[in-house]
């Protein structure tokens, strides 16, 4: 069901050390009750964090996940093990694994069906480079993305999935998509659901805006009707910044 959602992507950042005392800050506040909450964090912490803080209302996830089962993929890590950790999650096509790791749609569909078969919720990411942007191209980059990857998959799968919209440009910048940019976007996404999938599955599936949020713009893009929370990066590594975010429906 679509439900309003505060996800933190750590990235390559924090120490076991540094996520304990995350955690112990994090948690020592009231966290809302409405909110489904996620952290997905490096590899190495999501044993112990899952062990001490999985819940109902906090959900420890993964990064990424291997496109294999199982088998000669020296350095992978496989959906199944992600599972057998304790994740609950795990985010496919970040656009800096797209970059920085030429992930293809069609590696990041195999990636899908891993996660899927070991029952891990997916944090789906699309969105488009500046020049994209700029080009004209916004509209099919995004079906691109789409179509090759979550969009060929059966209406019971899209129970598992989230999306994300994060325009490239938006990461890490300090530039937000105003809230009518990314609303425009998000709701282009909704009607590829309905024309691709079912529209009962547009109105179910949440999708979430990442890129520069902050507590000091969370508010305006999670009242648009199309965006149900948010996809938070370098926010995410401040507890009372998440905190702040994750309140701000
Ligand atoms: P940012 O990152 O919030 O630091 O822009 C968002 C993301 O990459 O998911």
């Amino acid at each position: 069901m679509r439900q309003n959602t505060v996800v933190g992507n750590w990235k390559m950042n924090l120490t076991l050390e540094e996520a304990k005392i995350f955690m112990l800050n994090f948690m020592s506040y009231d966290l809302p009750k409405r909110v489904q909450l996620g952290i997905c964090v490096p590899f190495t912490h999501i044993y112990y964090l899952s062990e001490n803080y999985n819940q109902v209302s906090l959900k420890i996830g993964a990064q990424n996940c291997s496109r294999h089962e199982k088998g000669a993929f020296t350095g992978e890590v496989s959906a199944q093990m992600l599972a057998s950790a304790g994740a609950e999650m795990v985010i496919i096509g970040h656009s800096e694994r797209r970059k920085y790791q030429s992930e293809s749609e069609e590696e990041l569909l195999q990636k899908i069906h891993r996660a899927l078969e070991a029952d891990l919720d997916i944090i789906y990411c699309l969105g488009e480079t500046l020049e994209e942007r700029e080009a004209g191209q916004l509209q099919s980059v995004l079906e691109r993305q789409f179509l090759e990857g979550p969009g060929k998959l059966s209406k019971e799968a899209w129970e598992s999935i989230t999306l994300a919209y994060e325009p490239v440009w938006a990461i890490g910048t300090g530039k937000t998509a105003t809230p009518e940019q990314a609303e425009e976007v998000h709701a282009m996404i909704r009607q590829l659901l309905a024309e691709k999938v079912a529209s009962e599955t547009a109105e179910k599936t949440t999708i979430l805006y990442g890129g520069s949020c902050k507590p000091n713009n969370a508010e305006e893009l999670f009242s648009q009707p199309n965006i149900d929370g948010g996809l938070i990066g370098g926010a995410s590594l401040n507890a009372e910044d998440f905190l702040a975010i994750a309140k701000s429906f």
